[in-house]
């Protein structure tokens, strides 16, 4: 086991875990933000640089600092460790910076992105980014592309973060896709516009931080936050069968992944499990989803944290409410003089 403080925090971890492992560990706001590193897929991490954090104190052994921000998603932890994240301001401010990179070739379509409300750019950005931008010059542009019959490419949004890279390579039979070119003319592409075409395909689409692997199916049906999610499951051979339906009204409008709070898969699902079963005949509901990701889908719903309990503090006026009025009229047939 080894010893490391983030943001005066000290946790025991055991070797080899990362900083931002360990950070997960602690929780709370002094977890660094991730837009490439995954912890289901291996190998991810170590190309955004959101997660830079500056190690003060290197470890007990050798305490000398390390000389420039490290990724907290590749660094591992020695016994000792002195880190700093929301503590630092050169961090914070090294950070804006990456946020701005990012941001340089990323087009503001929020508003009609479907991935608008549950994309961790925007999120990024908000947290961490700055109010204006420098760049003046012309922005990289690619035209929209289907890779299969279920995905569509947007990779003008693309932040080339490599995950969708490494679902394909990790989870299916046949990679058909990558990163080709290098620099600012590196693009996800299909040899030769291949269709990916495979049962597990479509975990691309929840991997992809931004909006440039969407869901065709369910591509401008609605803004995520005016639907609600449910937890549900069915029994399938292929994958787990546990997955969230995304309702608007009675219809399930899309199937995804369930999501942990870091915005990470928690089980991988099929292609069948999710575009041929939309029927809420198709699922046993378990109930609605647990969305405690600071996100505005959380907004407006019914479970997430405050809503919930605000929601019960109602109910339990009312019921004292009507509990009062009840014992008003019992007293008040009892008394005499009312008679
Ligand atoms: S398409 Fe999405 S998941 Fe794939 S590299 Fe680009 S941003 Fe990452
Ligand atoms: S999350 Fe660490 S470099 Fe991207």
């Amino acid at each position: 086991m080894a010893k490391v403080t983030i943001d005066g925090k000290t946790i025991e971890v055991p070797e080899g875990t990362t900083i931002l492992n360990a950070a997960r560990m602690i929780g709370g706001e002094i977890v660094p933000p991730a837009m490439c590193y995954y912890t289901k897929l291996e190998t991810s991490g170590g190309y955004c640089r959101t997660c830079i954090v500056k190690v003060s104190k290197g470890s007990e052994k050798d305490p000398r600092p390390m000389p420039k921000p490290v990724p907290s998603c590749r660094q591992t932890i020695m016994d000792g460790m002195v880190v700093e994240n929301i503590t630092s301001p050169e961090i914070l401010e090294a950070r804006a910076g990456v946020v701005e990179f990012l941001l340089i070739n990323h087009p503001l379509d929020c508003p009609i992105c479907d991935q608008a409300g549950e994309c961790s750019l925007q999120d990024l950005g908000y947290e961490h980014g700055k109010m204006k931008t420098r760049y003046e010059f012309k922005r990289r542009e690619f035209e929209k592309i289907d890779i299969g019959d279920k995905i569509k490419l947007h990779m003008t949004r693309c932040i080339l973060c490599y995950r969708c890279v490494k679902v394909a390579e990790q989870l299916t039979p046949g990679r058909v896709h990558g990163v080709v070119n290098r620099g600012d003319v590196a693009e996800i592409s299909t040899y030769i516009q291949h269709a990916v075409d495979n049962e597990m395909s479509g975990n691309m689409i929840d991997v992809c931080p931004v909006g440039a692997l969407t869901d065709k199916t369910f591509r401008f049906k609605s803004r995520v936050w005016f639907t609600k999610p449910v937890d549900a499951h069915r029994k399938c051979d292929t994958c787990s069968g546990k997955v969230r339906l995304w309702y608007k009204g009675e219809e399930a409008l899309r199937v995804t992944a369930r999501k942990d709070k870091y915005g990470e898969v928690e089980e991988w699902i099929c292609n069948e499990c999710r575009f041929d079963h939309k029927k809420t005949s198709d699922w046993t509901i378990e109930g609605p989803s647990h969305i405690d990701h600071h996100s505005v889908i959380s907004a407006n719903h019914y479970e997430t944290g405050n809503a919930l309990a605000a929601l019960k503090h109602d109910i339990a006026k009312q019921q004292k409410q009507l509990e009062g009025n009840d014992m008003k009229l019992k007293e008040g047939a009892m008394n005499p003089n009312n008679q």
